[in-house]
């Protein structure tokens, strides 16, 4: 009751920020107070052709952060550098081509992003899918675990030495940001079993999503111990970016959605205000040297027990790292693949 209160009401946190601060505001404080100069930043942003990712996009953009954008669509990611460029006509944003929910796409990209030869000191992981029903990627993995999932597992593992080696030679902190969900605390131990997350002998589109969003959780969690283990200068965390009325939920618009959102207007945030925990994130100083927490409103706060259990993240993490790599050496040909 009281956390609901202060949400609607926007009251600070310990950062200075709530529910209410915009994107804009806290890229712009950030830049005042870093020492390090923004020119001087390279970040890579999945999902930023609608939505949150947009909005994120534009302020760094802005804030004259160079922008690596991948995305699915050329032409959708050609539309939104020209809609920054009219506002930020200074702004360096290249676009390069990427389907998440496929190995081989991702494997392209990374070649082409590496072939450029640019630092990378910022990872955003913010590509969303939301599907009521059940799909399939073109490696045969149920699409929204292989999207919101696998897709960023696979692409922070091709990029993670770029961002180690950036960060030795800049000095600047590398830092992943994984858009995960409050959502992620509807799953329960029992049935998060890797297995059936790729291929679900029953569906729910939502608990599906939910599923996905705790695994992008237990990622940054696994992947902070790895680099705290190296001693290397990038961390990882995940955040809520709060609940906003974007194309996530395009499968489901219609009446009862949009009367529903209309009812729970005033729990919502608006995009510039959805992307601010990101933006913190991946650029405010207060949180130098943290790794693998869950951040909502700018503040840092609590995921579920599941989330933040240390020997479930590992494990997840040793099964997907040993699935991927099957899969890259034996791409799936058939429907009937072997996921044990
Ligand atoms: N909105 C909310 O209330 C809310 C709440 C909690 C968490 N989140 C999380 O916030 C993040 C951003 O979501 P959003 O609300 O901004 O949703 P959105 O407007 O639907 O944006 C999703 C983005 O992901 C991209 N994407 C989806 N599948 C992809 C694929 N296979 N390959 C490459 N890109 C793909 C979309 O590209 P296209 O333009 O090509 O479709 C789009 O740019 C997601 O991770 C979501 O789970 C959102």
């Amino acid at each position: 009751m009281k956390a609901t209160l202060k949400y609607l009401a926007g009251s600070e946190g310990p950062s200075g920020y709530g529910s209410s601060t915009t994107a804009h505001q806290v890229a712009q404080n950030c830049f005042c107070s870093n020492t390090s100069n923004s020119h001087h930043l390279t970040a890579i942003i999945t999902g930023a052709t609608s939505g949150i990712g947009a909005e994120t996009a534009r302020v760094l953009a802005k804030n004259g952060v160079r922008l690596v954008i991948p995305a699915r669509d050329l032409r959708k990611a050609e539309e939104l550098k020209e809609r920054i460029k009219r506002e930020s006509p200074e702004a360096e944003i290249i676009a390069l081509e990427m389907d998440l929910s496929s190995f081989a796409s991702l494997q392209r990209f990374c070649s082409d992003f590496l072939s450029l030869g640019l630092p990378l000191h910022i990872l955003i992981n913010n590509a969303g899918k939301y599907s009521h029903k059940l799909e399939f990627s073109e490696d045969k993995i149920e699409l929204t675990f292989a999207t919101n999932y696998l897709g960023h597992f696979l692409l922070t593992e091709m990029l993670v030495e770029k961002m180690v080696e950036t960060a030795a030679e800049s000095g600047i902190e590398g830092r992943i940001v994984n858009v995960s969900s409050v959502i992620h605390t509807w799953v329960k131990r029992k049935n998060f079993s890797f297995t059936k997350l790729l291929i679900p002998k029953s569906y729910n589109g939502t608990y599906a999503y939910a599923q996905s969003k705790l695994a992008n959780i237990l990622h940054a969690k696994e992947l902070t111990t790895q680099l705290k283990a190296r001693k290397a200068n990038v961390s990882i965390n995940a955040v809520h970016p709060g609940i906003i009325k974007t194309g996530i939920i395009r499968d489901y618009r219609g009446f009862i959605t949009d009367s529903l959102y209309f009812v729970g207007s005033k729990l919502l945030k608006s995009t510039p205000q959805g992307a601010a925990t990101t933006c913190y994130v991946a650029l405010s100083s207060q949180i130098a040297g943290v790794s693998g927490k869950y951040f909502a409103d700018c503040n840092e706060t609590h995921c579920s027990a599941l989330a933040n259990d240390e020997a479930e993240a590992r494990n997840l993490w040793k099964q997907t790292r040993a699935f991927i790599q099957r899969r890259l050496l034996q791409p799936a040909v058939g429907t009937n693949q072997n996921y044990t």
